[in-house]
Formats: structure tokens, C-alpha cells, sequence
């Protein structure tokens, strides 16, 4: 089989199985046996709050609260077709009916699957590259563009994500993971706890790679989009999450799609950088402007604070 490819968004890996068959190849390992104590039962108690277990650019951990003070009144199923990080349903899976989460990203995607269905197994794996993590062997890990293994998928992508200069996902030309290696003195690769909580979170959720068009929420169902930003105009916004990036015609025919889930009675709510272009594409809808740090910015000293805006279709108290 070839690589796989979501209509243009491509596969960072040459992977040499479709999403469904990489979840068919998860769980098939006992992996309590890899434990010498029974250190995963006493984690599988535990009380931690689930916190996202990758870093990402855009995620919303930083503003939070400017969104949990902006939900519908009843939130019904929920859906979040741009997952990446997960910020927000981390913050309400315990308030939430079904959820359903997507993303375009296929490696992310596998390691969802991986954090809920095989933890103990992927904690493991994880704990073998923090005991190898040098430079030299993160170049290594980043080499290997040809797993075949979901788990080690999985543990691969973690590590790179927690190693890698700034927690950047960019793949370049060929769709291959490109970002060099970050500076950190303690990394937290493993945070075994956290990916039990995370496990826990996800254990009623639908996982899916797919466009943000396939999903198909009901009337009074809640669905948060955080698609990639629309560039501001005083630096190059951060948007290579595939290797196409997200153009204005994406951010126009996302707009369609937001209006005819409005239309068949679905609570929105929709983040995006405060540009002229977005404020006339949602123009009607009630548009919030608030605070968020920037993240990614390439000149040195430029991580202030930049707008965003949050666009709702319902009222909230
Ligand atoms: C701004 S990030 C989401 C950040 C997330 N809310 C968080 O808290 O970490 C945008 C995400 O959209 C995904 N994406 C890009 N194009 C997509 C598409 N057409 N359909 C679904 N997801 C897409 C990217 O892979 C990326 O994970």
C-alpha cells in the first residue's frame, strides 16, 4: 500500500497503512507486561486532570477561560474537527455527551488511539527514548519516516513533539517531519500520570482522521472550530501544518460550512487571529475580540500579546 493522503493533506510518513488499520494494530500487546510493579493499575486511579499531552502551536491553553466563559448553555455532544492539541475538550470531556474529535493530521491522530487504547504500552516506548534522548539520537528518531508499528507512531511522535525546538509541527516539501532539535534541560517526555488521565478523558470518544466537512453534528450539538489562523499582516502566521498550509479560499469555505451548521440549529463557536478578512467573513455573527500570547514567532523578543477573535452564533450568559 502506499502512503495515504486525506484528500491535500498529505501524510507526514510514508506509511504503509490507512488509519483504521493502524487502530487495528493497536492494543494487541499486553502492556502491563512491561512493568515491573503494578504501577499502571495504581496510575489507571488516579485523580490527575487531563492536560493536553502534546504541545501545539495554536493550542488554546493560554486562553482557556476566555472560551469556557463563551459556551453554549447546554452542550449536548461536541465535536472539535480541528483537534491538535485538544485544549478545550481536555477542559470539558467530564461535561460533555459524546465527543467527537478530528483532525487531517494522521500522525496526531494515531497517537490519540495510542494514548487512549495502549497507554502502559506507549509509556513504556516513551520511556526508552527519555533514557537515549541526546541530540544525536533525536536526529536519529527524526530519520525514521517509515514505522510500521502505531505504538511506536505514536511514542515517536510524543518524543519529537517534546524535544523539538518550540513543540513546532512542520514537515517540508516531502511531508517529512523537518523541525531540528530544541534546547531543554528537563523535557517531561514522560508524564505517565497525565497519559492515564488523557486515556481516561478519551475512553468515550469517536477519533477520526478526517477534513473538518465530514463531521455531521445534530441540532443543539456544540462544535469548536480552531482551524489554522488566517496570517496577520506584521509577521508570516505559523500555518505549515500540512504542507499546504490553510489559504484564505480554506478560511472562505470554512466560513460556508460554520453558516450552514448555524443554519440546522448547531451551537458554534469559532477561534481565529483578529484580521480584517475574518472579521467580514463572519460579519452578523457576535464576534469577541480577546488577548492571546503569541507563540510562534521566528524574531527573537517578539512573543507578545496578539488579537484574536472569538465568533459565536448563540448567546451565552
Ligand atoms: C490551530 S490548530 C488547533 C489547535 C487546538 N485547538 C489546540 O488547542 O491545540 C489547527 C489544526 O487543524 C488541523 N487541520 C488543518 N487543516 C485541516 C482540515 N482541513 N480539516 C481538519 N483539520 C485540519 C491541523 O492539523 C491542526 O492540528
Amino acid at each position: 500500500m502506499t502512503a495515504i493522503a486525506i484528500e491535500k493533506h498529505e501524510a507526514p510518513f510514508k506509511l504503509d497503512m490507512s488509519f483504521g488499520e493502524a487502530i487495528k494494530r493497536l492494543s494487541k500487546v499486553n502492556s502491563k507486561d512491561l512493568f515491573e510493579t503494578d504501577a499502571v493499575d495504581n496510575f489507571a486511579e488516579n485523580t490527575k486532570t487531563a492536560t493536553p499531552f502534546i504541545k501545539w502551536v495554536g493550542g488554546k491553553r493560554s486562553i482557556i477561560e476566555e472560551l469556557t466563559s463563551r459556551l453554549p448553555p447546554k452542550l449536548n455532544d461536541y465535536y472539535e474537527p480541528f483537534v491538535g492539541g485538544g485544549a478545550l475538550f481536555f477542559e470539558l470531556h467530564d461535561r460533555l455527551g459524546n465527543a467527537h474529535l478530528s483532525d487531517t493530521n494522521i500522525d496526531l491522530l494515531i497517537t490519540y488511539q495510542a494514548v487512549k487504547l495502549d497507554t502502559a504500552k506507549l509509556i513504556a516506548l516513551l520511556e526508552i527514548h527519555a533514557k537515549k534522548h541526546s541530540d544525536a539520537y533525536y536526529y536519529e528518531i527524526r530519520a525514521q519516516q517509515t514505522l510500521k508499528n502505531p505504538i511506536e507512531i505514536a511514542a515517536r511522535f510524543i518524543y519529537l513533539n517534546k524535544t523539538c525546538f518550540n513543540g513546532l509541527y512542520r514537515v517540508n516539501s516531502k511531508g517529512e517531519f523537518n523541525v531540528p532539535v530544541g534546547k531543554y534541560t528537563n523535557p517531561g517526555i514522560v508524564t505517565p500520570e497525565n497519559l492515564f488521565a488523557c486515556s481516561k478523558s478519551l475512553a468515550k470518544t469517536t477519533i477520526r482522521m478526517s477534513d473538518y466537512k465530514q463531521i455531521k453534528p445534530k441540532a443543539g450539538d456544540f462544535v469548536y472550530f480552531d482551524p489554522p489562523y488566517h496570517p496577520t499582516s506584521d509577521t508570516a502566521s505559523f500555518t505549515a501544518y500540512s504542507k499546504d498550509g490553510f489559504s484564505e479560499k480554506d478560511q472562505a469555505e470554512l466560513r460556508d460550512f460554520y453558516k450552514k451548521l448555524s443554519t440546522a440549529g448547531v451551537n458554534v463557536m469559532l477561534s481565529n487571529s483578529n484580521t480584517p478578512y475574518i472579521q467580514k467573513l463572519y460579519k452578523g455573527f457576535n464576534i469577541d475580540i480577546v488577548d492571546a500570547p503569541r507563540q510562534v514567532n521566528c524574531k527573537p523578543g517578539k512573543r507578545n500579546a496578539v488579537e484574536e477573535v472569538l465568533i459565536t452564533n448563540y448567546k451565552y450568559a
